[in-house]
This record gives structure tokens, C-alpha cells and sequence, in this order.
């Protein structure tokens, strides 16, 4: 997209500074971006050549992950928090390609992702898709608008990838997880990817600085004991915490380790 004049974008949206959620898009081979988007996004690349590697596994871990629950953990009903741009296989299409009658709830705060929120809201008829405009700091907030879709009385799984590193604060992060985990009955899932200077990813601390100076929202890394702590008290399902590239992968070679951690944990 070029940059739209600003009186026809929705009041909140900033097309003079890149934001995540249209990077990542870019990154994607979408096409929902602005030129500061993509500027910003060739710079990180040449700072940090495999971040399209990241998002595009990432996403492929996303549809792995899904398939599972939906499938052989018989999972129905899914709150993907800090969703994306839509793009090709959304969590719905996934989970309803295996489940016809699975629930999701999406949620994102960027301007841009509720313009496009159409999109994410084509359900098969069995099954539902709802949209929530929120900042994850606020998942009281959020569980309350999920409410009508999501029954949290049965099991949820509670989908966190590539967000919590918008949360710079460890401990807030912290809270959000536990809130949103102690909010769905056992047998819930949580799903998390949040990406490392670890698994290779050294030279993304240059790229992040980078990030922080020029776009928004700031970005953080975090190590493996830090990933490790969002999901105590849950059993982690084999491989444990991977790249979210190894998580699973599919017959065939392998893809690259990237430096994004990955997992899936159920609640006890
Ligand atoms: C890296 S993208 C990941 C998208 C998708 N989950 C995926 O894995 O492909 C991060 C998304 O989180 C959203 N986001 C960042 N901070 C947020 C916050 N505090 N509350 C809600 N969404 C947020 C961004 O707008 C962006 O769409």
C-alpha cells in the first residue's frame, strides 16, 4: 500500500512512523505496509539478514501448533492475542480446516489490524470469530470481551506469539500470562514464540536498537530461562523449548534454527 492521505486512515494510524504489525506484514510477503514500513523493514534486514526466516517460521510453527490442538489435543476454542496482520493460513482457517465448530478470539491494539479484522472474521458457520481492539496489558479487559465467544469454563488456548517482547517489563509479562492462564480451567493450552539473541540470534541486538530508535513498539529480547519462567506450572509438550523452527517440523529436511523460541504447554 502507498501511504494513504493521512484524513483517510483511521485516526490512531501512523503512516510516518513504521509499526511492527505492518513490518512483519512486509516481512511476510504481504501487502499491508507504508514505504516507512518497508525502509525500515530492508534496514533491519541488512542488519539482521534472516529476520524474514523468523517470521515465516514463526508463522509455519503457528499452523503446526494449531493443527495439533485442534486435532489430536481436541481443542475448540483459541484467544490469539496480538494476532498480525491477516495473512495467509490465520489461526481460524487452521484450527477449522481440522475442527469446523472451533471458537477464536483475536486480539491486536495496532489501528491497522482492526481495519483489516475483517478479514480474520470469515468462520466456517459450525465454529465463530470475534475480534477484540486491546492492549494485552489489560487481559481482564480482554477475558471479559472474549467472553460471549469463548466459554471459560471448557478448555482455551491461550496463544502469545511474537508479543510478549512488545512488554518490556518482565514482570508485567509475567502477570499477563499468569492472569490469562489462571483465568482458563485445566486442560488449556498456552502457546508462546517470543524471539532470543540466543539459537544464533546475536546479531539481532544491533537490528533491535535499531528498532527501538526508529518504529514502533519497542522491542526486547529475552534468553531461555526468562522464556522458560512464562510457562511454569505447565507441562511443556515434547521437543520442550526449541527454535520454534524445530518445534515439530513436518516430514522432510529440517528448516534452520532460528532464533525465536517456541513451545506448547498444557495446563495441569
Ligand atoms: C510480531 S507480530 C506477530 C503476529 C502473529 N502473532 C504472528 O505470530 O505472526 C506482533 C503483533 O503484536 C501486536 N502487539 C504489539 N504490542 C501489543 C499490545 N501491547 N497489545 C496487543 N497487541 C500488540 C502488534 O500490533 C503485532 O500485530
Amino acid at each position: 500500500m502507498t501511504a494513504p492521505r493521512s484524513n483517510s486512515l483511521p485516526a490512531r494510524v501512523r503512516a510516518d512512523v513504521a509499526h511492527n504489525a505492518r513490518v512483519w506484514n512486509y516481512w511476510l510477503g504481504g501487502k499491508d505496509h507504508f514505504p516507512v514500513d518497508r525502509t525500515v523493514g530492508d534496514q533491519v534486514t541488512g542488519m539482521y539478514p534472516s529476520i524474514g526466516e523468523v517470521a515465516r517460521a514463526d508463522r509455519a510453527f503457528l499452523g503446526r501448533a494449531v493443527r495439533h490442538l485442534a486435532g489430536d489435543a481436541g481443542i475448540g476454542q483459541f484467544l490469539d492475542i496480538g494476532t498480525g496482520l491477516p495473512t495467509a493460513d490465520n489461526t481460524h482457517e487452521v484450527a477449522q480446516h481440522t475442527a469446523p465448530d472451533a471458537r477464536v478470539v483475536y486480539v491486536d491494539n495496532d489501528p491497522i489490524v482492526l481495519a483489516h479484522a475483517r478479514s480474520l472474521l470469515t468462520s466456517s458457520p459450525e465454529g465463530a470469530t470475534e475480534y477484540i481492539d486491546a492492549d494485552a496489558r489489560h487481559p481482564d479487559r480482554i477475558l471479559r470481551a472474549a467472553q460471549p465467544t469463548l466459554d471459560l469454563e471448557r478448555p482455551v488456548a491461550v496463544m502469545l506469539l511474537g508479543i510478549l517482547n512488545f512488554v518490556l517489563d518482565t514482570d508485567e509479562a509475567l502477570r499477563i500470562v499468569r492472569q490469562l492462564m489462571a483465568a482458563v480451567p485445566s486442560g488449556s493450552y498456552l502457546v508462546l514464540t517470543h524471539p532470543t539473541l540466543e539459537l544464533g540470534g546475536e546479531g539481532n541486538e544491533a537490528a533491535m536498537r535499531f528498532w527501538n530508535e526508529n518504529a514502533t513498539p519497542p522491542i526486547t529480547a529475552r534468553g531461555r530461562f526468562e522464556f522458560a519462567a512464562f510457562l511454569d506450572g505447565l507441562d511443556i509438550l515434547d521437543p520442550g523449548i526449541v527454535s520454534c523452527a524445530r518445534w515439530r517440523p513436518g516430514p522432510g529436511p529440517a528448516g534452520a534454527e532460528v532464533a525465536q523460541f517456541g513451545a506448547v504447554a498444557r495446563k495441569p
